[in-house]
């Protein structure tokens, strides 16, 4: 199948998901839930949960055993977007191309519509759910928790907006980025190993160095579409980072070192990955995508 129709595939399979995880029958009303909705279901890539799927089946897993962690791992990406955009961090009014939570919304109903989101994300990774044994339950919910708070996702966050108009080495760049987006990306496909049993082994560790450098690539890849895309393919306002002076990669090195970068990482990516031949596929052809997309 091509990655196209694997994307669609699985999309449309955490899609369904995401759906069926926010409840919509709390007998007194409030527009949270809707926000969490709205955050959800409103066109993202879904990156992540296609990487937790691809890992799952890399390590010999079951889809429907993958589809708790996929879940949980966009519940948390949705939440940490929405949060991103407030006034307070990145002041973004455009997101997936739709107006961000807090301008669709208000803002305190977009930072609990956040909370809520990071909530859920760890009820839908420690429900209980035929197939799976406690102590993998537990190394997803550990794992997640590492990579999203303030020794993963939340501590970029906090560097990125404490070091806005300031120059930053190429070291602590890498970090940040690795720390803002690697984490999660990271996780995503130990999320997918775990899901299949696969608690420790060569394969899980496979995957935890490829989530590095696609991590990387990843975020390097949107720092650049920032200068290069354009806001009606982002779904997002081009020019943001440069506006707001944030610092980037492309702000450090130029765009050309940038490019380079992205190909030297892809060919790390599949040299790691090399010795697993077509086991290996849907992951590389993921790991294409992230660095030639243009949005
Ligand atoms: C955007 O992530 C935030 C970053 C970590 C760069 P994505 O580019 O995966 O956003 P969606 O989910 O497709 O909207
Ligand atoms: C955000 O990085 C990473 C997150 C943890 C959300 P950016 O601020 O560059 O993401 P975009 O460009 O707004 O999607
Ligand atoms: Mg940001
Ligand atoms: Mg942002
Ligand atoms: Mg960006």
């Amino acid at each position: 199948m091509s990655l196209e129709a694997q994307l669609k595939l699985f999309s449309e399979r955490v899609e369904n998901c995401l759906k069926h995880s926010i409840s919509t029958d709390n007998s007194i009303h409030t527009p949270l839930q809707e926000a969490m909705l709205y955050s959800l279901l409103n066109g993202g890539k879904r990156i992540r949960p296609v990487l937790v799927y691809f890992a799952n089946q890399f390590c010999g897993g079951s889809l429907r055993l993958a589809d708790p962690a996929a879940t949980a791992i966009e519940m948390l990406h949705s939440y940490s977007l929405v949060h991103d955009d407030l006034p307070a961090m990145d002041n973004d009014d455009l997101r997936r191309g739709k107006p961000t939570c807090h301008i669709a919304f208000d803002e305190a109903t977009a930072i609990l519509a956040g909370d809520a989101l990071l909530t859920s994300a760890f009820e839908s990774l420690s429900k209980p759910q035929q197939g799976y044994t406690a102590e993998q339950q537990l190394a997803m919910v550990y794992c997640l928790s590492k990579a999203a708070g303030e020794r993963g996702m939340v501590l970029g966050q906090a560097f990125d907006l404490s070091h806005v108009g300031q120059p930053l080495t190429l070291d602590q760049l890498k970090q940040m980025h690795a720390l803002k987006t690697g984490a999660l990306i990271t996780c995503a496909l130990e999320l997918g190993a775990l899901s299949a049993g696969e608690l420790q082994g060569e394969r899980l560790k496979a995957l935890t160095a490829f989530g590095e450098i696609i991590g990387l690539a990843f975020q390097v890849k949107d720092d650049l579409l920032d200068i290069e895309g354009d806001t009606v393919t982002l779904g997002k306002p081009s020019g943001s980072d440069i506006e707001r002076n944030k610092p980037t990669y492309p702000a450090l090195l130029g765009i050309d070192a940038c490019k380079s970068l992205l190909e030297d990482l892809l060919q790390e990516a599949h040299t790691l990955l090399q010795p697993y031949g077509e086991d290996a596929a849907d992951l590389l052809s993921l790991a294409n995508y992230i660095v030639r997309r243009n949005y």
